[in-house]
């Protein structure tokens, strides 16, 4: 198209039909769920980042903590862009969690000790 047949009637048109043009091909409601889908993970990883910066205490590491909240801001910043994105589509941005990334990982057995479970937090985003 060229830049003449921008005019003020078909840029206002074009306003009107929203994100969904005539050259969408995916299906709006699959691409909504999947946004939001993708969602609850960036706000999932945000609370991870949280939980790591409520942890990180340690005088040989003191940046540590302002990293993993820097961390966090970003993962909010992802959920926010794809709320907006949601929202371009016609969509509804809402959280359901998801599944817990925590895995509980036993303790490789000593000769002394009864196995003791351990958490890891795998980062995600
Ligand atoms: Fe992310």
């Amino acid at each position: 198209m060229s830049p003449d047949a921008y005019t003020t009637e078909a840029v206002q048109q074009a306003i009107a039909h929203g994100a969904i043009t005539d050259a969408y091909h995916a299906d709006p409601q699959q691409v909504i769920q999947e946004l939001n889908r993708l969602r609850a993970t960036e706000v999932t990883s945000y609370l991870q980042y949280k939980q790591h910066a409520y942890m990180a205490v340690s005088l040989f590491a003191p940046g540590l903590k302002d990293d993993f909240e820097a961390h966090a801001t970003l993962e909010l910043q992802h959920a926010d862009v794809l709320a907006q994105r949601i929202q371009q589509l016609g969509g509804v941005p809402i959280y359901r969690s998801c599944p817990s990334p925590l895995r509980i990982i036993p303790a490789a057995p000593r000769a002394t000790d009864q196995p003791t479970p351990t958490v890891d937090f795998p980062m995600r985003g």
